[in-house]
This record gives C-alpha cells, structure tokens and sequence, in this order.
C-alpha cells in the first residue's frame, strides 16, 4: 500500500511538472485531490486493513495529499504571475504618443450680441422675455393688425405647419402676447424679446432662420411716449451694441402694426459711407424696422389706445453681430467652422 502512495506522489509530481498551463492544472487538481481519485478511494478502503496499519496509511495519504496540494498551489502562483506580467506588458501606456485632440467649443457671436443687446435694456429698466418658436396665426398676423388675406402678409413668407400654426416669422408676436397678459389690469410695458424666427427664404444675405429682438414700450397717454423716445433708444443702443462713429437714417417705411413707421439705417461698418458692395453703393445699411404702436394692436389687445400709446422696433441680430465684429459674410454665423468660430474664444468681455 506504501508503495502505491508513493507511487501516485511520484506520478502527481512528474504531472505538475510538465503542466503548460491553468486549464490542465485544474484536471490534474482533481486528479490527484477529487472525491474520485485514487488517495481518496484509499482512505475509504481504510477499513479493509488491519487496526496498526489504519492510523499508518491514513496519515501518509494525508500527507501526501497535503504535499500534492502544496505542488498544485505553487504552480497555481506561478501561472498567476506569468498572466499578470503578460497584461502588464501589453497594457503598457505609451505616454509619449499624442493625445486625442479635443475641441473646446465658444460662445456663438449671436448670442454674445444678445447678451449684450440684454444687458443693456436691462440697465434702461426693461424685461426680458420670451414667446413660443411655433406660433399661431392668430399671434403673428391677426392680432397685428394684419388679418388674413391682408396684402401686407406677403412681405413675410411663412412657414405654415398646420392652417392655424407656423414657425414665427416675427418676434413682434410677442408684442400681443404681451399686452394681452396685462389686458385686465393695464400697466406701462418695457419688454425686449431676443429669439429665433423663421422665414422661407435662402438665398445668400437671407436665412430661413434667424434672430429678431423685439423692443415695446407702452406707457400712459399723459407720459406722452414719442418718436423722439424711440429715435433716442435707438441711438443709445446702436452706440452701444455696434459703435460710437456711426449716423443713423430713419426712412418712412411701412409696417401694419405701426404707425407711423420707419426702417432704420446707419453707416455702412465696411465702408464707412462711401459707398461698397456690402451696402450697394448707398453707404447705409437697413438695421431694423421700428415705429409708433399702432392703435388697432392696442385695442385688439385689450389697451385703450386713448389711454395707452408707445413705440416698438426689431431689429435682425444677424447683421447687428456683423457689425460689431466686422464679419463680411453672413453665412460665416451659421455654417459652424470651428476656425471662424474660435475666433471669438478670447473676447469674454466684450
Ligand atoms: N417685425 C418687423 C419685421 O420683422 C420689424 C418691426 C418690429 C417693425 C417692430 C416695427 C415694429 O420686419
């Protein structure tokens, strides 16, 4: 019986020897340790042999299963340590490779504009509000004094998605959502409303989208707000959000919820006046559309325009932000290339 114990270490340890890897280790761990294998089978054979002999071959299977155990173990490290210095060296970092490059993006130069436009009319004690992108017909056109069939509508080509619902083409919009808020309790008003507006219109100084900032004031009769009121926001805010050098042109214009009503012109940015491409030769640039509220949008909109009067004007940020920055080309605003649009990284401030 000693001799077969013997016999089976020898084997165990010539088999753990020549093991290449885990796997087989794993086979030969039940080999030689399982419930079926051979030392196992001898101590339940146990009985079969004398009472001197029992305690004897009990205790050197035993041993030699602890001994074979101990083998196992010591290879087990081994592969441990082979597989963990594998991983290390393919998972080593090459730390003089290039980094991925990553894009930091900017504030966009219309919404700086905006931000500006705001901090302004705040300062002049203004609201900043906001209307809905999707708007009715009811708010763009109706309660503007421009119902339906009016002539007027087709200087604005829309985008309609149902018979009663389009994309604004306008933020004066706004303006009757404004009043109508108030209409039951009637207070002097002093909004601006920066925001998207929509129009069917591409071609290469014109957007289907882009942005308007309306303004209204309404205030008491007696506080008799004037055209010279609006004549003075304007100048005060084309001072300030393009620049001080530059003259401003009020030109009769016509807008139906305005009367009377004006665009409003200043000094071509590019050519100072004397005349280029980018004005057409006139030496002035339209800026916005502007004028006194007029009467119907007041009434439609629960104000008694006996009572109530003020001034509204909106102008297109698009070419407000050109200005300001000398950007020649519309187009650069909308067709975001990181490299014309890095360009404003630095200028926080201004
Ligand atoms: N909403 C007009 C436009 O888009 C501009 C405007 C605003 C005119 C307010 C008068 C008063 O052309």
């Amino acid at each position: 019986m000693k001799e077969t114990i013997e016999k089976i270490k020898e084997q165990a340890k010539e088999d753990i020897k020549n093991i290449s890897d885990m796997k087989i280790l794993q086979n030969i761990k039940i080999k030689y340790l399982g419930k079926k294998c051979e030392l196992t089978s001898i101590l339940k054979s146990l009985g079969s042999l004398s009472i001197e002999e029992r305690p004897i071959i009990g205790n050197l299977v035993n041993k030699t299963k602890a001994e074979i155990e101990e083998l196992i173990k010591v290879k087990e490290n081994e592969f441990k340590k082979a597989e963990i210095a594998k991983k290390l060296e393919k998972e080593t970092i090459d730390i003089t490779l290039p980094s991925t490059k990553f894009i930091r993006g900017s504030k966009h130069p219309v919404n700086r504009m905006i931000e500006k436009i705001e901090d302004l009319f705040v300062s002049m004690g203004y609201d900043v509000v906001s209307g809905p992108e999707l708007e009715t017909d009811e708010f763009c056109f109706e309660r503007l004094n421009l119902p339906k069939g009016h002539p007027a509508r087709d200087m604005q080509d829309s985008f309609y998605i149902t018979d009663e619902y389009l994309l604004r083409t306008q933020t004066s919009s706004v303006q009757a959502r404004t009043l109508l808020k108030y209409k039951d309790c009637p207070e002097p008003i002093r909004i601006i409303v920066p925001g998207k507006t929509y129009r069917k219109e591409d071609d290469a100084t014109h957007s289907h989208q882009f942005c308007q900032c309306e303004g209204l004031v309404i205030d008491k009769r007696e506080n008799h707000v004037s055209l010279a009121d609006l004549k003075g926001t304007l100048e005060i805010f084309v001072k300030e959000v393009i620049g001080d050098n530059l003259d401003l042109r009020f030109r009769p214009s016509y807008f139906p919820f305005t009367e009377p009503s004006y665009e409003v012109d200043v000094t071509c940015f590019k050519c100072q006046g004397k005349g280029c491409a980018l004005c057409k030769q006139t030496g002035w640039i339209e800026i916005l559309g502007a004028g006194i509220v007029h009467p119907n949008v007041l009434e439609m909109n629960g104000y008694d325009p006996k009572l109530w009067g003020g001034f509204a004007f909106g102008p297109g940020l698009e070419r407000l932000t050109m200005f300001r920055y000398g950007i020649p080309d519309m187009r650069y605003l909308y067709t975001n290339d990181i490299r014309f649009l890095k360009q404003f990284d630095r200028k926080e401030n201004d």
